[in-house]
């Protein structure tokens, strides 16, 4: 794991100036198996064969228009949003084949550190709120593969800091470096925070918990967003659906 929370000085200048992802620091992570992270090289499992399709959609939909920054939000708390954006990350950088920023972008309850188990570190809230240059705070997460930006410790009111104009400035200047940009959001009830993120990203991907998010908040948050910004809905635990999908695809040679 790689070591302290401070803003250090010199080799960060260099990093900075250069912008060369090869110099960021490296934070090396074993997620633990209760955690819910793909083992990539258990690649056949259901999990990890679900992931792959939504890459392909991904993928397909951005033939049709600007797709850059997608963000992983869900109507209520705990729908499983940060674990599927943790997920989706290490599966579309494909073993470091594309350019992955996954962004910690609920300052209020960030949880992606705590999946990965990494110690808080400075990130989106010093960007936005003291100028801090995000390349400076961007750790590439191994053997994942893909590149994090911590939410980090707002001063102020992260909604206002959410909801300033450096935000979409700032994704826009990520979404420049990076192949995809993956934003971890609060839900959106009750968090005003998400509406704002949604706006600054191309499109929205609403997790639903099988079983355990209300229909009613579903059909509300898809109000709220907008339908013509939702890219899907991602049915998170769904296991009997998986189950069959799991016997199908083994019939066609892809269970390992
Ligand atoms: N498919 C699943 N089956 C069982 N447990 C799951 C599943 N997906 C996520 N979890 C667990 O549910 C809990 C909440 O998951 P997660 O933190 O990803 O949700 P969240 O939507 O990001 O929550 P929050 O709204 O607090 O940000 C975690 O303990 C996670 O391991
Ligand atoms: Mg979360």
């Amino acid at each position: 794991m790689a070591s302290g929370g401070e803003l250090s000085t010199s080799p960060v200048r260099s990093i900075v100036a250069s912008r060369n992802l090869e110099n960021l620091i490296v934070e090396e992570v074993s997620p633990p198996s209760e955690s819910r992270i793909m083992d990539l090289k258990k690649g056949g499992s259901m999990g990890a064969e679900r992931m792959r399709l939504l890459r392909m959609r991904l993928w397909e939909l951005r033939r049709l228009g600007p797709l850059k920054i997608v963000a992983i939000t869900s109507s209520l708390p705990k729908d499983g949003k940060s674990t599927i954006a943790v997920n989706l990350s290490t599966v579309l950088s494909d073993g470091k084949q594309h350019r992955v920023l996954l962004v910690e972008s609920d300052l209020h309850c960030p949880g992606v550190g705590n999946i990965l188990r990494i110690p808080k570190n400075p990130g989106l809230a010093e960007c936005l709120e003291k100028g801090v240059d995000p390349f400076v705070c961007i750790r590439r997460i191994e053997p994942l593969g893909f590149y994090l930006l911590q939410a980090g410790m707002a001063e102020g009111h992260p909604t206002d800091l959410i909801q300033s104009d450096a935000l979409p400035d700032l994704l826009s200047s990520m979404a420049q470096y990076f192949d995809w940009v993956v934003l971890d959001t609060p839900p959106v009830f009750p968090v005003a925070d998400t509406m704002s993120l949604c706006q600054a990203s191309d499109a929205v991907l609403l997790v639903v918990r099988s079983g355990v998010t209300p229909k009613d908040s579903v059909n509300e948050a898809i109000e709220m967003i907008g339908s013509n910004r939702i890219a899907g809905l991602i049915l998170n635990g769904a296991e009997e659906i998986n189950k069959s999908y799991y016997k199908y695809s083994s019939y066609y040679g892809t269970k390992k």
